[in-house]
């Protein structure tokens, strides 16, 4: 998709600080010292001062909740591995499968799959190839099953963990398919919106439906996804941002910028995609990332920025959303 991205920053709001009490009092420009006016001086002093105490908590309050919503911590990376990956694999869903293997689902009719792949290697130790109708999506592993969503369809299918056979489909409660993770009870998807889904994974119905936004925005095209520590980390698509989103409320807390990868493999001359894929190994703590077509799989780890931003989160990380 080309255009660039209209997304303004919305002008921060801005809070009257400037409440200083003692200025506006009024001048007494009276002689007269009655017990009468001191009793009014008092009073009008108490009122003051109830009013500045009450403005000044509220200003402390709600300073306090804006540096809650402005706190999403932004991270860039560091690379610690790097892996061979199949340059034909369009690379739609990824995850981590243990004993240093990968499970990946991948796109384009008449190129999808369900794979697994050698991590040391990027040799394929077993390949399912889809039928041509389907454009395979996101995949997600819950006990011995994968769950995929496939694009521009409701259908989803289940396949053996060890040997990638099929066993059934399903319909899903979401408008499209695009990607899938679980926290090892329920599933959570995206369909290319802002909304992150809860899907009963017996059901695969929509039990809840977030939002997702940033400072008020919401973002768009929530792609490839994966559960790391209590939060659903998603590949934001035509973007080289991974949005770290709480499942509780689709708030975005943090960001992951990572423009050097693509940035490196297209300099090379690599005919690549976009970024695409995280996958999460609890065990070793190793997160690796991957992109459509990218002949190689990173190992990555965080770390805080170390140079200014280019430009704001909102226009690097924020697209407008797609309609297919
Ligand atoms: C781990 O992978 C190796 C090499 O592919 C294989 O020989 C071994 O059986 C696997 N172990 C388990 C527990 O799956
Ligand atoms: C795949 O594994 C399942 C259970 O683990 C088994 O029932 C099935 O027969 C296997 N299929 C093949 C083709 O080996």
């Amino acid at each position: 998709m080309a255009g660039g991205v209209s997304l303004r920053k919305k002008a921060a709001g801005k809070r009257s600080n400037h409440f200083k009490p003692q200025q506006q009092q009024p001048t007494m420009h009276t002689s007269s010292n009655s017990p009468f006016r001191t009793r009014k001086t008092l009073i009008l002093v108490s009122v003051l001062s109830a009013v500045a105490v009450i403005v000044l908590s509220w200003n402390t309050w709600s300073s306090f909740r804006s540096d809650a919503v402005v706190s999403a911590q932004i991270y860039s990376i560091e690379v610690v591995n790097e892996f061979p990956h199949d340059p034909a694999a369009f690379t739609q869903g990824l995850l981590y499968g243990g004993n240093d293997t990968l499970l990946e689902s991948t796109g384009l009719n008449g190129h999808s799959s369900v794979r697994e792949v050698d991590l040391q290697t990027g040799k394929i130790k077993i390949l399912k190839n889809m039928e041509y109708e389907y454009f395979g999506e996101g995949l997600t592993l819950l006990g011995k099953r994968l769950y995929q969503v496939t694009w521009l369809r409701n259908t989803g299918f289940i396949y053996d963990r060890y040997n990638l056979t099929k066993l059934k489909s399903f319909t899903h409660g979401m408008k499209d398919g695009w990607g899938l993770a679980t926290d090892g009870k329920i599933l959570f998807g995206s369909d290319g919106s802002s909304s992150l889904y809860h899907l009963n994974p017996r059901t695969m119905k929509a039990m809840k439906e977030h939002v997702v936004k940033y400072k008020g925005h919401e973002v768009h095209n929530l792609n490839e996804l994966e559960y790391i520590n209590n939060e659903v980390w998603a590949n934001i698509w035509q973007s080289d941002c991974i949005a770290r989103i709480s499942p509780v409320d689709g708030s975005v807390i943090g960001w992951v910028l990572l423009p050097e990868l693509r940035a490196e493999l297209l300099s090379a001359g690599h005919k690549i995609d976009v970024l695409n894929g995280i996958a999460w190994d609890e065990d070793k703590k190793r997160l690796f990332v991957t992109g459509k077509l990218w002949p190689k799989l990173y190992e990555i780890k965080l770390q805080p920025l170390r140079k200014p931003l280019q430009a704001p989160v909102e226009r690097l990380c924020l697209t407008p959303p797609a309609h297919f």
